[in-house]
């Protein structure tokens, strides 16, 4: 008996959860299943999406209204288990972070940069951070998400919402300011969540680092090409691996040479990197490394002008997850 397919959205798809259904994919216009009912598309397989840039998957089209209706339902048990952790005051922020992670998984899935998917994730940006702007993101927020999914996109979306938290911890409260430290974490790693597995795949690894090398300027290079987007977002993809002391790369900038937002970026950055590294273990121990890593290379890594606003800052967010665990107890 042949079967109808429905186009289903994977930017709609938290690949973490179990699916509601067996899941498609269309190859020379045959539909393979290739995910059982039950099973997660897991992060890897979404990562992969997002390099080749497959935005639709399918499913049988007698089962898309209950498909669509567990889409929603999971995007509101999302969001009233962040609110559980984060309380009541944060209903809103988390709304609106939902729709912002919509737009970055949408915009990351698409085979390619064009004005318009550009524009649409500007808009819903610009949204976000006004909102942040009159009702700063809380230490409590950050400590929420911080045990997110670790997708490409996902990793993107934390370090822009904890370089904002960051951000307005240094001073910075201006809403353009705060659009642009924004949009540059969301692309910094562009490059190489576009960087195809099979350009990966080295016997001497050169390949590979060669590829790491390069991200920056390659993130920074794609996004130019679209209208509209600030330099100052440009410089911040371009110089999120510089350092204070001339180490970094792709430049080699040193002191205030290195651009002071693309600073901001790359503690968050390396502080979600840590945050990420060995899932297994308790969030507040990874949080407490996170921390003393970024400590470790203050003045190194990163401008002392910073410190210790940026790590009493991150101090609270440790806090709130130490307090959560004790009341869990
Ligand atoms: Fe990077």
């Amino acid at each position: 008996m042949s079967q109808n397919y429905s186009e289903v959205l994977l930017s709609n798809i938290n690949p973490e959860k179990p699916l509601p259904a067996d899941l498609f994919v269309k190859v020379d216009g045959k539909f393979i299943k290739f995910r059982e009912k039950g099973d997660p598309l897991t992060t890897e397989r979404f990562d992969q999406f997002i390099s080749k840039g497959v935005k639709n998957l399918y499913i049988a089209s007698s089962l898309i209204m209950s498909f669509l209706e567990w889409v929603n339902e999971s995007k509101e048990k999302e969001i009233e288990e962040l609110i559980q952790m984060a309380g009541e005051e944060n209903r809103g922020f988390f709304a609106q972070e939902g729709e912002v992670r919509a737009s970055v998984y949408e915009t990351f899935l698409e085979q390619e940069l064009t004005n318009e998917v550009v524009e649409n994730l500007q808009t819903s940006v610009k949204g976000f951070v006004s909102n942040i702007s009159k009702n700063p993101i809380t230490a409590k927020a950050i400590a929420a998400l911080a045990d997110k999914n670790s997708t490409i996109a996902d990793h993107s979306i934390s370090v822009a919402n904890l370089a904002v938290y960051l951000a307005l911890v240094c001073g910075h409260g201006h809403q353009f300011v705060l659009e642009n430290i924004y949009m540059g974490s969301i692309f910094h790693d562009y490059g190489k969540a576009k960087i195809q597995a099979k350009d990966l795949i080295s016997t001497d690894g050169r390949l590979y680092s060669q590829a790491i090398q390069d991200h920056p300027e390659k993130s920074a290079k794609m996004i130019q090409k679209t209208e509209g987007m600030p330099p100052q977002v440009i410089n911040i993809v371009l110089q999120h691996h510089e350092q204070f002391n001339g180490h970094g790369y792709p430049a080699g900038l040193a002191g205030e040479d290195v651009y002071e937002l693309a600073q901001i970026v790359s503690i968050a950055n390396v502080f979600d990197n840590t945050l990420k590294e060995n899932a297994k273990q308790p969030v507040a121990e990874r949080v407490k490394r996170a921390i003393k890593v970024i400590e470790y290379d203050k003045g190194k890594n990163w401008n002392p002008k910073f410190f210790p606003r940026v790590t009493d800052a991150l101090r609270k967010i440790e806090e709130t997850i130490i307090e959560r665990e004790n009341q869990r107890l």
